[in-house]
């Protein structure tokens, strides 16, 4: 079960205009419990003017870095991004939730593999854990890096991409692809969709030889790319990806009105979480399983309410649900009944959930 505890802010460091990183102090009492695989997320909570506010920000460290790092882009209008961005101050305390996630890379020193990332903007955040895990503890492997940005200064940790190209020159190819800035090469200028990574394909991938591709950032590029790398073949199991743009997410589809169509008027639920169980009468269409259900259960875990996180990931024990989207669960989750709380609303008039297994 995921958990929050109180964690003091070690070090807030400006990584671009628009982005800083931010280190925490983990008590060696809980510290295995913030052990983290390469890709995987945190979740962090405050109270800012009067209300709880929650966001997911992948961790930027790599495990053996000993260090629980988050990167915080600025959003036009974002609440927490732009908090972070002008006034956390070390020593500050926030509650931040154990690391979850499922886009995430498992490493093998033994291992000899070929990995491909295509990230934009700070879908780098993830993709960076993987690349220096990778680099430093399977050392026979190689890592191939699209880094789609706007302009040469909006490249988030470039420094410590170039330090480890340096550092494994061999093994670590960086392609840095800028959208408003011509970068001198015409394969690289513009913005990474079906066209480049068509080009990529062609000239600088060997394609049937890699194990992995990571993909992280908004959806138009995720879904361009990964249908380009599905045209050339690529099996489906060696992609994965994380949506890393929630407002792009929201986007994607026009939101159903619930209360009209779909919903069933009233549904009995039975929800149990850490051990407990809790029940209610769901008599709103309209409202979501998390939403009706956190009226009863006032700690349901969720972070990103938008289908990407999975925090409020439950399984399905009986009864239906549809959920609204789902980016965040993999089709092997998906299979074997578990559904996102935050997206899900009843289909049936029982239903039974459990966010225990
Ligand atoms: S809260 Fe993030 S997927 Fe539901």
């Amino acid at each position: 079960m995921p958990k929050f505890h109180k964690l003091k802010v070690r070090e807030v460091r400006r990584e671009t205009p628009e982005c800083v990183s931010i280190s925490f102090e983990v008590p060696a009492e809980v510290r295995s419990e913030y052990d983290f695989l390469p890709g995987q997320h945190l979740t962090l909570r405050t109270h800012l003017d009067g209300s709880e506010i929650r966001r997911s920000y992948s961790i930027c460290a790599s495990p053996m870095d000993g260090e629980l790092r988050v990167a915080v882009k600025q959003v036009p209008g974002g609440l927490f991004s732009g908090y972070a961005n002008e006034r956390l101050l070390p020593g500050d305390e926030l509650d931040v939730m154990t690391p979850l996630g499922n886009f995430a890379l498992q490493t093998d020193p033994s291992a000899q593999r070929s990995y491909v990332a295509f990230a934009a903007g700070s879908g780098i955040t993830p993709v960076i854990s993987m690349l220096k895990t990778v680099l430093r503890n399977e050392p026979d492997s190689q890592f191939t890096l699209f880094y789609g940005n706007k302009n040469s200064e909006s490249v988030i940790f470039r420094e410590a991409i170039e330090g480890l190209k340096n550092e494994y020159m061999t093994r670590l190819s960086v392609h840095y692809v800028l959208s408003q800035e011509d970068p001198g090469i015409e394969l690289f200028h513009g913005r990474i969709d079906a066209e480049k990574c068509r080009k990529f394909c062609q000239r600088l991938i060997d394609v049937e030889a890699v194990d992995g591709f990571y993909l992280c950032g908004p959806a138009p590029m995720i879904e361009a790319v990964r249908s380009t790398l599905l045209e050339y073949g690529v099996d489906e199991q060696k992609l994965h990806s994380e949506l890393f743009n929630t407002a792009g997410a929201t986007n994607l589809e026009s939101k159903r009105d619930w209360a009209k169509s779909g919903g069933i008027a009233t549904s009995h639920i039975t929800l149990t979480l850490d051990g407990k169980t809790y029940s209610y009468q769901h008599n709103s269409p309209s409202e979501t399983i998390l939403d009706a259900g956190s009226k009863v259960a006032s700690d349901l875990p969720y972070a990103c309410k938008g289908g990407v996180c999975c925090t409020c990931r439950a399984k399905l024990l009986e009864g239906e649900v549809e959920m609204e989207v789902c980016y965040g669960l993999e089709k092997e989750e998906i299979a074997a009944g578990y559904v996102l709380t935050c997206q899900a609303h009843p289909k049936t008039e029982k239903v039974v959930l459990s966010f225990d297994e």
